[in-house]
């Protein structure tokens, strides 16, 4: 089947390639700030959570949780301060979406975000923004001093009687302070660790008081939603994941880069061949991560797939961050294995034992088996040690380390039989 990709017309992407659509001047052009206006003189909170409700939109950090919802849980009667916190950590291997939308369209990210701290009355924001991503941070800074300046952040912005002051923060360069509870700890000078829940942050977040953490995408997509309503968003998508996805695609792909496409409307397989052209030159494909390298893998005869969160749930493994990682016949299947626990094991905070001690553990193992020194009780203890983990971790990091390498192990048995050395029988 040949996708069909004329009449698609890009949304978060439409100014994908081009850096002079950044400045406030063409985002105005382009008629950037009408929502906002919308959200200010026309709509109540209640309005505009409803209105988000409605459409559906569920968060692209990686859960994809309603969006709507979450603004929800803020008990806006709560006379403490209220905060939204932009997750611009963008840490998940092999996700580099947030990355386009900030460098192209700054500007709707911050109409984003004060939307939503309209919808909760929150007066104060913070851009959690990836230390490696240094350009994009001072775009973001120059986008957010030109908002102040311009009157679309501060007091009384655009003449209400709304005020918002909101900051641009480097991150602390660690994979876990993209997970949301760690990230409020590292924005209030501490080490990034997660923190236990409940309390979630909608009712207790930064400095105790009630925030709302979202993703970059995620609040890209709020002021389409509000100018232009929430069956103008459902028009793209599935009844259980509407609105358009950007996915990631790298690996071994001829064409890797960022492609927005509404939510289901095409296929794993679709996505890395027609639109990514295909494996390398003389390479064939072996797996592919679906969501990021928390995502269990598929192989190429689960590939016909739609890209939606319920249908990647279906088939036991997730949407995550919406990158798609190839993997090819170049490298042993555990060594891509022990490649993705090193990263894991590397980036576990230590918080919690299990994942603390066993994705080291898992790690040392796999080395002894690419060194061929591996027996079959090391198979049996991969397996034990996975399962050691799983469900018992503070936070999804640890179990999903477990999950891929289980999904590995799964589907390649063979590849982890072969490296085993024949169990010794004692002859006397
Ligand atoms: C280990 C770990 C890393 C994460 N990294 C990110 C990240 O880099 N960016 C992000 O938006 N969400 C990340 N998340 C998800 C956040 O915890 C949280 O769910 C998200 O920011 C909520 O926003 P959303 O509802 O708009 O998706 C991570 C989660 C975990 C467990
Ligand atoms: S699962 Fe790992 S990263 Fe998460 S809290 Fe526990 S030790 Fe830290």
């Amino acid at each position: 089947m040949t996708l069909d990709l004329k009449d698609f017309q890009p949304v978060l992407l439409r100014n994908q390639g081009k850096p002079e659509a950044r400045s406030l001047q063409a985002y105005l052009e382009q008629g950037g700030y009408q929502a906002l206006r919308k959200a200010l003189f026309e709509m109540s909170e209640d309005d505009i959570i409803q209105e988000v409700m409605a459409s559906g939109l569920r968060g692209r950090g990686g859960a994809g949780f309603p969006t709507g919802l979450k603004w929800s849980f803020v008990p806006r009667e709560s006379v403490r301060p209220k905060y939204i916190v932009v997750n611009f950590d963008e840490g998940e291997p092999g996700t580099f979406k947030d990355r386009d939308i900030v460098r192209f369209d700054p500007h709707l990210v911050i109409e984003g975000t004060l939307i939503a701290a309209r919808a909760v009355l929150s007066e104060e924001s913070f851009i959690y923004v990836r230390a490696e991503y240094y350009a994009e941070y001072q775009i973001l800074k120059k986008a957010v001093e030109e908002a102040y300046a311009q009157g679309y952040l501060g007091k009384n912005i655009l003449g209400s009687h709304f005020r918002h002051e909101m900051h641009v923060f480097l991150g602390a360069g660690a994979y876990i302070c993209g997970e949301e509870t760690a990230l409020l700890e590292s924005l209030e000078g501490k080490q990034g660790q997660p923190r236990l829940r409940p309390p979630y942050p909608a009712v207790a977040g930064l400095y105790s008081c009630p925030t709302i953490v979202n993703n970059v995408e995620t609040l890209a997509n709020v002021p389409f939603i509000i100018q232009h309503g929430s069956q103008w968003f459902r028009q793209y998508g599935t009844e259980q994941s509407p609105g358009t996805k950007i996915f990631s695609v790298s690996g071994s792909v001829k064409r890797p880069g960022n492609y927005e496409f509404p939510m289901g409307s095409l296929t794993l397989r679709q996505l890395l061949e027609e639109v990514a052209g295909g494996p390398l030159e003389g390479r064939k494909w072996i797996a592919a991560f679906p969501g990021g390298l928390s995502a269990p893998i598929l192989t190429p005869d689960e590939w016909d797939i739609p890209l939606d969160f319920e249908s990647l749930a279906q088939a036991k493994t997730m949407l995550g961050s919406g990158a798609v990682i190839a993997l090819d016949d170049s490298m042993p299947v555990v060594t891509y294995a022990r490649r993705m626990i090193q990263f894991f094991a590397h980036e576990s905070c230590g918080k919690c034992t299990p994942c603390r001690e066993g994705t080291p553990w898992l790690l040392q193992i796999l080395q002894k088996l690419e060194r061929g020194e591996g027996t079959r009780h090391d198979l049996e203890l991969l397996q034990r040690v996975t399962h050691g983990i799983r469900g018992q971790t503070l936070c999804p990091l640890g179990d999903s380390a477990a999950a891929v390498l289980q999904s590995f192990m799964n589907k390649f048995p063979e590849a982890f039989e072969r490296l085993v050395q024949p169990t010794t029988v004692a002859t006397s």
